[in-house]
């Protein structure tokens, strides 16, 4: 399987999973989704990491965001995993986990990186637009809980690119003023998509008030 980058199409698949067969696409449907992987069940990082993301259930909602973990365990132990992590992370585990024993989806998407675990999967994430198009991934090892703040981060810059030609600046926190993407250059299309002004600090380095606050 060649690399994925960021623009391809994530491709589809079915596996079983925690809340029964999936097949990728179909379960997606036209949200955006973030996909990600976990190096093994019953383990103390991971526990912490799916009770964060049941937690920011509404977060996900409110961006049109599904999230799927993925493990390579079998379903029957996926099931006993949740209830742990409910008990132990006060929450409701609300998405699937893929149980990816025959490792076809971490396959597919090189969630196994042989030179940290020949068996575990890493720490990947996947967040992939609508249109089935990759948009961003990063990969933690497997001793590093991810920060789920800087996931819904990234989607909302995702997401103010895709809605208003902004990107996010160093740090860029919501409600941060933003800056104008250097291909709009027109004059009048500033003016209608930017009524709100800017600064130009630079000829390239244009700030304006963040257009949906
Ligand atoms: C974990 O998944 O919790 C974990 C995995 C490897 C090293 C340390 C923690």
């Amino acid at each position: 399987m060649a690399t994925l980058r960021l623009g391809d199409t994530a491709p589809n698949f079915s596996q079983d999973s925690s809340e029964g067969p999936i097949d990728f696409y179909e379960w997606a449907g036209n949200s955006w989704v973030v996909l990600f992987s976990h190096p093994a069940d019953f383990t103390p990082v991971c526990t912490t990491e799916l009770g964060k993301t049941a937690a920011l259930a509404t977060e996900f909602a409110k961006r049109g965001v599904k999230p799927i973990a993925l493990s390579v365990d079998p379903v029957g132990k996926h099931k006993e995993w949740i209830a742990d992590i409910n008990e132990t992370q006060n929450t409701t585990v609300n998405f699937p986990i893929l149980a990816d024993a025959d490792r076809k989806v971490s396959d597919l998407y090189d969630m196994i990186h042989p030179n940290a675990s020949a068996t575990a999967t890493v720490r990947s994430v996947f967040i992939i637009d609508p249109k089935h198009l990759l948009r961003t991934t990063f990969t933690y090892p497997a001793s590093t809980g991810r920060n789920f703040d800087e996931i819904l981060r990234v989607i909302d810059s995702l997401q103010l690119t895709d809605g208003y030609k902004v990107a996010t600046p160093v740090n860029w926190k919501d409600g941060d003023d933003v800056v104008i993407i250097p291909s709009i250059q027109d004059p009048a299309e500033i003016a209608e998509r930017f009524p709100k002004g800017f600064k130009a600090v630079k000829p390239y380095l244009r700030l304006t008030p963040q257009p949906n606050k």
